[in-house]
């Protein structure tokens, strides 16, 4: 039960993703305040709480019996988002949980499982659905604008390589996983279809000095797949693509076509005779999605106020690792894979 007139929320692992969280809940997230950070890297718990006025641990029993904490916001690395989850769950608070869910769907029905007896809010962190280009998309595509959705294309690229853990493919799924879990979702939400078969090719262009250790680290690939729709398309990921953060969509329909996303930061264009035309591409996830995150970390803690269900759930973090796993499947097969779907408690 939520004693304060404030939701008080907890932010776990404040590395990239977990800043970002934690300014928002700490100065524009309504009916809500930031609490507590905890960081196993007690420097970076503590910078991070000090410039947010918040408190900081690097327990984490400690931090998941402070009773001023309703709500916990999981920032850490891929490959610990399972058991964490669970430990929260079991300690009553609500979670957002950033992408990907989980390493296996194993792991996410047991994660669900513990969220099902904590009674406990679930949000699972695909800011696209929060973003409101990729939103008019969705109501475009389902009102018919372009006809039947046939062919999509969906490009996710990182400008720079991952953080060091995602570099191990057993941590993270690798690119497809740490960079495209958000191309997979956005395809399967806008076209409202499952997915049914993929065929991957992933290779190393760049990164020789990752793949001295990690002889499975890929840094480009391209998914072919194949709806329950009937609709087919492709999922290409790059990551160092060093020019900046590149994420857009094609969704071509029987009538018409529709595309998402922009690789415009901000509309300033300067046009001289020395330099011709420049303009600012986006630089960072952290940019293009800044509202998208916001409204996110918003849906949040809406949900725990007025008891109403999340937009995205436990269910799509599944769907959209179920296709990582195939396409990486693919990858190592060089076979066309079955997108297994695995049944989570009712
Ligand atoms: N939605 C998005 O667009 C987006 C963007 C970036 C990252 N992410 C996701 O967020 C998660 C974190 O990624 P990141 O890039 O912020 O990683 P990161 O490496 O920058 O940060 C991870 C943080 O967790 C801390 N940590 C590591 N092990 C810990 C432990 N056992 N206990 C407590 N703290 C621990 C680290 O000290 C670090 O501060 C990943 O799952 C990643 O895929 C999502």
């Amino acid at each position: 039960m939520i004693t304060q007139e404030l939701l008080g929320i907890g932010v776990i692992g404040v590395g990239r993703a977990g800043l970002v969280h934690a300014q928002n809940f700490a100065y524009n997230v309504p009916r809500a305040r930031l609490v507590s950070v905890m960081d196993a890297n007690d420097q970076r718990a503590q910078e991070v709480a000090a410039s947010l006025g918040a408190d900081y641990t690097t327990d984490l029993e400690r931090f998941l019996q402070d009773p001023r904490i309703d709500a916990v916001c999981v920032t850490l690395p891929t490959f610990l988002h399972a058991t964490v989850v669970e430990q929260v769950a079991r300690a009553g608070k609500h979670i957002l949980c950033e992408k990907p869910l989980a390493l296996t769907p194993d792991e996410v029905l047991s994660m669900a499982a513990a969220v099902k007896t904590g009674r406990i809010t679930f949000v699972m962190g695909f800011m696209r659905r929060f973003d409101s280009s990729f939103q008019r998309a969705r109501q475009m595509i389902s009102e018919g604008a372009i006809g039947q959705p046939i062919v999509i294309k969906s490009t996710g690229r990182g400008p720079g390589l991952p953080p060091s853990w995602a570099w191990d493919i057993n941590l993270s799924n690798g690119m497809l996983g740490e960079v495209n879990s958000h191309d997979f979702d956005a395809v399967r939400w806008l076209l409202g279809s499952e997915y049914q078969n993929v065929y991957a090719r992933g290779r190393n262009f760049k990164s020789y000095d990752v793949a001295k250790s990690y002889p499975n680290f890929y840094d480009n690939a391209v998914v072919l797949i194949e709806m329950e729709s009937g609709a087919i398309g492709t999922v290409d990921g790059s990551c160092p693509a060093d020019y900046g953060y590149d994420a857009r969509i094609e969704v071509l329909g029987t009538e018409g076509v529709l595309f998402v996303g922009t690789t415009a930061e901000n509309s300033v264009t300067v046009w001289t005779k020395p330099k011709g035309v420049r303009q600012s591409g986006v630089t960072s996830w952290k940019s293009l999605f800044r509202e998208a995150y916001l409204a996110e970390d918003r849906h949040l803690v809406d949900c725990i106020w007025d008891n109403t269900p999340p937009l995205v759930g436990l269910e799509d973090g599944l769907r959209a690792l179920e296709v990582v796993r195939a396409a990486n499947y693919s990858i190592q097969s060089a076979q066309a894979e079955e997108v297994r779907r695995a049944e989570l408690p009712k």
